[in-house]
C-alpha cells in the first residue's frame, strides 16, 4: 500500500506533493449531497445513518481525490449523546435547549452516550472499507470533535450566537459552575475521539471555532487547558494518532495554543499571516490552512493567486493545504476543481 501523504506531512516526513483536504468538503455545494440529503430527511437522520454518512464522506473524494476524508458528522452529536435536545432547523442552523446553570448541567448523563454515537463509529468502519474497495488507498480518514469551549457555547446559548453573552457571562461569573460543564466535555470528547480511532480514524481534529471570543486569560483556562487534557487522554490510548487543533481566530494566542496544548499540528484560519505562521508556528508543528473560503466562492484569478501565495509561503515546512474555515454552500464545484488543480501542480 502506498504512503499516505497527509499522515506523512503530519509526521514531519518529506512528501511527494502537498497534501490537501477542505473543511466541510462533504456538504451542500455538491449536487450529489443535496440529492442524498433529500432522501435521508433531516441532517441528523443522515449523520446517524452509517450508510448515508459513509456515502457522503466518500462523495468529495471521488470527485477531487483529497488526501484525507473527514467523517460526515457534527460537533453537536456529543451534547446530543449526553442527553441535550438537538435539532437542525433548515436555514437556521442548530437549536438546542439552552443550559444556563450548574443545575441544568447536572441533567446531562452518559445514559444514551454509546447508543447515540454507535452509528458514527459504524460509519467510520464503513468508510474505511469503501476507501479501500474504491482504490483510495492513499486517502487517510479523519475523526473529529468540537473543543469543550466551542461545544459549550452552543450548549449554553442554545444555538449559534454573535456575542456569546450567556456563555461568557457564566465563564466569568461562575467559573466553578462552568468548569463542571467543561470537565464533562473533556471526558466525553476524549472518550468519543478514542472510540473513533478504535473504529478506524487515522488522525483527529479538534474544532474550536469560537476560540477567538475569549481574552488571553480566559483562553488559557477554557481553550488551552481542556484541549491539553483531551490530547493527554487520547494520546495515552493512541500514542501514534496525530491530533490537529483548530483554535479559529485565536490570533496571537495561536502561539500559546501550540506550545501548551501538545497538539501534533495546528490548523490556521484565514486571518493568520502565513509569513508570521512560518516563524511562530511551523517551526514547532506542521500547519494546515488557510485559504479564505470566500476567495474560493469568488473564484477567478484571485483564487489561483491566493492559493499560490499560501503554497509558496508554507510549502517549505510540514504543511497540509486547507481552507481557513468550511466551504461555503454556494461555492461552484468548478472553483473547487480549479483550486485542486493549482495545489496538484504546485
Ligand atoms: O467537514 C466535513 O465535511 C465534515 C462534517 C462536518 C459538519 N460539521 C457537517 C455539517 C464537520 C467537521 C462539522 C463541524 C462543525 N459543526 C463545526 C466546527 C467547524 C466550523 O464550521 O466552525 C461547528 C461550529 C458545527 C455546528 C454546526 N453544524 C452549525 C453551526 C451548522 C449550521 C450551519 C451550516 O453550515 O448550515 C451545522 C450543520 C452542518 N454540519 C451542515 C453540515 C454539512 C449543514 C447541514 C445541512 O445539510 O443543512
Amino acid at each position: 500500500m502506498g504512503k499516505k501523504n497527509f499522515l506523512e506531512a503530519l509526521a514531519r516526513r518529506p512528501v511527494e506533493r502537498v497534501p490537501f483536504w477542505f473543511m466541510r468538503q462533504a456538504g451542500r455545494y455538491l449536487p450529489e449531497y443535496m440529492e442524498l440529503r433529500a432522501k435521508a430527511g433531516s441532517f441528523l437522520d443522515m449523520a446517524y445513518n452509517p450508510e448515508f454518512a459513509a456515502e457522503v464522506t466518500m462523495q468529495p473524494i471521488r470527485r477531487f481525490g483529497m488526501d484525507a476524508a473527514i467523517i460526515f458528522s457534527d460537533i453537536l452529536v456529543v451534547p446530543h449523546a449526553l442527553g441535550q435536545h438537538l435539532e437542525f432547523v433548515q436555514g437556521e442552523g442548530p437549536k438546542l435547549d439552552a443550559l444556563r446553570s450548574a443545575e441544568d448541567f447536572s441533567r446531562l448523563s452518559y445514559h444514551k452516550f454509546e447508543e447515540t454515537l454507535a452509528p458514527v463509529y459504524a460509519a467510520i468502519g464503513k468508510t474505511r472499507e469503501m476507501l479501500s474497495s474504491e482504490g483510495f488507498d492513499e486517502t487517510a480518514l479523519i475523526g473529529f470533535c468540537g473543543a469543550p469551549w466551542t461545544v459549550a457555547c452552543y450548549m449554553v446559548e442554545g444555538g449559534g450566537s454573535k456575542d456569546f453573552l450567556h456563555v461568557k457571562k457564566m465563564a466569568y461569573g461562575d467559573p466553578a459552575g462552568f468548569a463542571q460543564l467543561i470537565d464533562l466535555l473533556v471526558e466525553a470528547s476524549a472518550a468519543y475521539l478514542s472510540a473513533q480511532v478504535r473504529a478506524g480514524a487515522e488522525a483527529l481534529q479538534i474544532f474550536d471555532s469560537w476560540a477567538g471570543a475569549l481574552d488571553s486569560h480566559q483562553f488559557k483556562r477554557w481553550v488551552i487547558a481542556p484541549t491539553r487534557e483531551i490530547v493527554k487522554l487520547v494520546r495515552a490510548e493512541h500514542p501514534h494518532v496525530p491530533i490537529i487543533g483548530f483554535p479559529r481566530c485565536a490570533g496571537y494566542n495561536y502561539m500559546a495554543y501550540v506550545q501548551e496544548t501538545g497538539v501534533d499540528a495546528v490548523s490556521l484560519d484565514h486571518q493568520v499571516d502565513t509569513k508570521w505562521a512560518v516563524r511562530a508556528l511551523q517551526c514547532q508543528v506542521p500547519v494546515q490552512g488557510n485559504l479564505d473560503p470566500v476567495c474560493l466562492l469568488a473564484g477567478g484569478d484571485s483564487l489561483s493567486m491566493a492559493a499560490e501565495q499560501i503554497l509558496a509561503d508554507l510549502s517549505g515546512g510540514p504543511f497540509v493545504f486547507n481552507l481557513g474555515h468550511g466551504i461555503h454552500k454556494d461555492t461552484p464545484v468548478e472553483h473547487v476543481e480549479q483550486l485542486v488543480k493549482v495545489i496538484r501542480e504546485s
